[in-house]
């Protein structure tokens, strides 16, 4: 018998992937989603699940939808959660209701009816700034910034004002929580991680970088840098880069995400563990901005700098793989320009609302982008 896995969250975007992965590989895929506006705008239809999935539709926040979402499941997939660090630094109670209740919820049902595996969905936002290295090869953990630094540039700076390059980040750097939420994701991580173990499940959790790809939510203005600036693109507008655009960050395609979590689902040696998921190669905002305009066909748009930060953000944060490639084998397959072409096809066949504007100002009313 194939076994059930369910995804909560899994009408998202991550979601809607690794069910169709899971599928492929013969396993019963059932997904509880509670289809929230901003995500799913209504009669929309560009976000549909694969026919195969069985739907739940329901709050992680209500016990019974996931008792129900739960019977004659083996396994789990934790992907349900409120995903815009800017927005989660003012709508702080829906944030940590949805992220932290929601996963006590799941974890209250999972005491009376346990299954084999967790895997839930962390990010790297639970590091805040990434690792980073001074010019004489020392590497320092707790970077800390605080807007801009003493020189006006955006880089923190180390012990004695020292540079500071990015460093690749390994699973053993402490957490350093610069926004709601990634105090959010590191509660999830470390309720799956001590309450799996407590009542004999199997568990995982994986830090995500940021995952780009056909069906991200264009319409929401709190997702991931990649979408915007794609929904603004096809709106004939310039991507607004904050700060100077010099931030790094690792983009993943969704298909490398969703080969993950299968990995993680299946693997011996995940259970316990932590791992760092990325793509190995780490980019600027503004040049992902440049190239992602030119992948579309309008090399006119060039990035608006705005040389203001968004509060709860970060600097630079890149991935050390080493371990999820040696324990779990895990092998990022697709290239980044050929990843822009399948988003800018994609694009060009969806309608993208460019809310970008409105997000802006719900920020700045709050003090939040400065
Ligand atoms: C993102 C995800 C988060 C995930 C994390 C993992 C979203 C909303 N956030 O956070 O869920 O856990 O990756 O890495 O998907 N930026 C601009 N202009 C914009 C929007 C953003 O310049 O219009 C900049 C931001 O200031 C930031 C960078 O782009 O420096 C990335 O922002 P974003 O895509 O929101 O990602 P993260 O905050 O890294």
């Amino acid at each position: 018998m194939p076994e059930r896995v369910l995804i909560t969250g899994g009408a998202g975007f991550i979601g809607r992937h690794v069910a169709e992965l899971l599928l492929e590989h013969g396993y019963k895929v059932r997904a509880l989603d509670s289809l929230i506006e901003q995500v799913h705008p209504p009669g929309r239809h560009q976000n549909e699940l694969p026919a195969d999935v069985e739907l739940v539709v329901g709050d992680i926040r209500d016990e019974s939808a996931v008792q129900r979402a739960l019977e004659g499941a083996e396994s789990v997939i934790h992907l349900a959660a409120e995903v815009g660090v800017g927005q989660s630094m003012y709508a702080v109670e829906r944030y940590t209701s949805v992220n932290d209740v929601g996963t006590a919820v799941l974890f209250q049902c999972l005491i009376e009816r346990p299954v084999r595996r967790v895997v839930t969905a962390s990010s790297m936002s639970i590091y805040g700034e990434g690792l980073y290295r001074s010019a004489d090869g020392a590497l320092h953990q707790d970077v800390v910034r605080d807007g801009r630094n003493k020189f006006g540039g955006w880089d923190p700076l180390g012990p004695d004002e020292q540079p500071l390059s990015p460093a690749p980040t390994p699973e053993t750097k402490s957490p350093g929580l610069r926004s709601v939420y990634a105090i959010n994701k590191y509660v999830q991580e470390r309720l799956t991680l001590t309450l799996a173990r407590q009542y004999g499940m199997e568990c995982a959790a994986l830090r995500l970088w940021n995952a780009y790809g056909p069906g991200q939510a264009l319409s929401n203005p709190y997702t991931g840098v990649l979408a915007i600036f794609a929904s603004r693109v096809a709106n004939g507008e310039r991507p607004m880069v904050f700060e100077d655009g010099q931030q790094r960050r690792d983009f993943v395609h969704v298909a490398d995400v969703a080969a993950a979590f299968l990995l993680a689902l299946r693997h011996p040696s995940a259970n316990g563990e932590v791992f760092n998921i990325g793509s190995g190669e780490d980019r600027t905002v503004e040049e992902v901005a440049r190239v992602l305009a030119s992948t579309m066909g309008r090399t006119d748009l060039e990035p608006l700098i705005t040389d203001q930060a968004r509060a709860g953000d970060i600097r630079h944060n890149i991935p050390d793989l080493t371990k999820a490639r040696t324990m779990l084998g895990y092998r990022p397959r697709r290239d980044f320009s050929e990843g822009l072409h399948e988003l800018a096809e994609w694009v060009a066949r969806q309608e993208a609302d460019d809310r970008v504007a409105e997000a802006r100002r719900e920020l700045e009313m709050r003090g939040l982008v400065a």
